[in-house]
């Protein structure tokens, strides 16, 4: 009987790749996926520690699988990622039963962990001791023997794949708590980059995101030669068949010239930064050890935009972090305001444990006016929001058609007979565009013009004789456009 391995994964880009990388690894060994956990042999949680909200989510999940044990002691249940390295203590305490707990650095590690709890049926811990050279050693060896088990069905799309140039973190902002559970920044040999791309687009791929925690800080040094990013990407730019270079997240001090050049001249690459500012105050930023005052946010923000004509900038705010009074709070109000970005990540802040936040400052905003403080900044972005959106309207604009519509609309399931579906993807300015279409797009390039706009969304009709890149060996045909649903949101991760 083929094992089954069910997962569940919490958290950044970097954590969908990892749980499609363990998977890759356990296919190997035969295993196969199930989505029912009932059904599974092996049931492992990939997790997050970025926010408490995160780590009380694999807990509810993990007090929801103590009855998978009690019907199926052989059931073996891991946990995996972030909270595996850094709280194992608390794993073992508040869910006893869980027999695998397996930290960042060793996740290559799993099929054999695995193995050896039913061969032993001892639980297996298996983490980084710390941020020492050894750990360094032992986090590049996994990069070689490690990275290439991809599993397509695990991603985001079968035409879309994160591709990981970095790991780790050395920023050492205060409140976060990336740099002890991913460990020491590295940055990944290019070859090896390069190889996984060119596998990906002989799979298919037509996407890559380039991933790290500061993907703009990526430097490579042997012997005498230096990749930055931008030569990283200049160096898979021309792969016959890929057709869009993403990179997240960005730090706002390594966004040099030679990178902007890059976003500007490489057709490939999308034009759009996710830039995180974090706080318009500068007593704030420096207790956070951002290393820059929001002055220097602005031009940097000022330059991006003069080098790269049209760039779409997101950016994370944290509100209510140690000590924001209401005017260093309104700091952040006029930054957003000045900033116009297309869209920002707006979080509570969190304290956790073993950050210097949590070590020097006392959690002194009330949870109330984080929240109030929350709602203000979003209502501010969202009006930048709808102005950036509406701008689009009246352009045609290029999109990789992604899949159906996760809105859904009457319409679209009226017209579902006709083959017609309310199709999704995102513009070259990570712009999300929904329009009619037929499922035979999915996975092609296509032109939309831009006739309506929300604050999340545009709306188009695709001018399907003009896809890039596909045979579509019919009749050229300009679909309606579809109507708005009345009511949406977009989850803010
Ligand atoms: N509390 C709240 N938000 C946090 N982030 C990181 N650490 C914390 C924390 N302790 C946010 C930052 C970061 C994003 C990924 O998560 O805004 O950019
Ligand atoms: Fe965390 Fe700061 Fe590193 Fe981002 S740059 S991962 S916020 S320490």
């Amino acid at each position: 009987m083929p094992q089954k391995v069910y997962i569940e994964t919490v958290g950044c880009q970097m954590n969908v790749l990892d749980s499609e990388l363990v998977i890759g690894a356990l296919r190997k060994h035969g295993y196969s996926l199930t989505d029912s956990p009932n059904e599974a042999d092996v049931l492992l949680f990939n997790t997050c520690s970025v926010r408490e909200h995160a780590e009380e989510k694999t807990f509810s999940a993990l007090g929801r699988v103590r009855n998978v044990k009690r019907a199926n002691p052989d059931a073996v249940i891991g946990v995996l990622g972030c909270m595996a390295q850094k709280d194992q203590e608390l794993i073992r305490k508040r869910a006893p039963y869980v027999d695998m707990i397996v930290g960042t650095g060793q996740l290559g590690a799993v099929p054999q962990l695995v193995e050896k709890v039913r061969a032993t049926r001892e639980p297996q811990l298996a983490v980084s001791l710390g941020r020492t050279d050894a750990g360094r050693d032992e986090v590049e060896a996994s990069f070689v023997s490690y990275d290439p088990a991809r599993d397509p069905s695990m991603r985001p799309t079968p035409f879309q794949a994160y591709v990981r140039i970095q790991i780790g973190c050395d920023k050492f902002c205060t409140y976060c708590v990336v740099p002890s559970t991913r460990g020491p920044e590295q940055s990944r040999p290019p070859v090896h980059i390069w190889n996984e791309v060119r596998q990906l687009v002989d799979q298919g791929c037509k996407e890559v995101t380039l991933i790290g925690q500061t993907v703009n800080s990526y430097i490579h040094e042997s012997g005498d030669k230096r990749t930055r990013l931008s030569d990283l990407i200049a160096g898979m730019h021309d792969s016959p068949g890929l057709e869009r270079i993403k990179f997240v997240t960005n730090y706002p001090k390594d966004m040099t010239d030679d990178l902007l050049h890059a976003v500007r001249e490489l057709p490939k690459v999308v034009k759009y930064l996710h830039v995180p500012v974090q706080s318009g105050c500068d007593e704030v930023l420096k207790r956070m050890k951002r290393n820059y005052t929001a002055s220097y946010y602005m031009d940097m923000l000022a330059r991006s935009r003069e080098l790269v004509p049209g760039v779409s900038v997101s950016s994370d705010f944290i509100v209510g972090f140690c000590g924001e009074t209401e005017e260093s709070f309104q700091k952040s109000m006029d930054l957003v305001r000045e900033a116009k970005f297309k869209n920002s990540f707006i979080f509570k802040y969190s304290e956790r444990s073993g950050t210097k936040a949590a070590e020097r400052f006392a959690d002194d905003i009330p949870e109330d006016v984080k929240k109030r403080r929350n709602n203000d900044l979003l209502a501010v972005q969202n009006e930048n929001s709808r102005a950036d959106h509406r701008a689009q309207v009246g352009k045609v604009v290029e999109v990789l058609v992604e899949g159906p519509s996760r809105l859904g609309s009457k319409t679209s399931r009226d017209r579902e007979g006709a083959g017609i579906l309310q199709l999704t993807g995102r513009s070259m300015a990570d712009h999300i565009v929904v329009f009619d279409g037929t499922e035979r797009l999915i996975g092609h390039t296509v032109r939309v013009a831009i006739n309506d706009a929300s604050p999340f969304t545009l709306y188009g009709n695709v001018l399907t004789d003009e896809v890039v890149g596909a045979d579509l060996s019919r009749e050229p045909h300009v679909y309606t456009s579809p109507v708005r649903p009345d009511r949406f949101s977009l989850p803010l991760v």
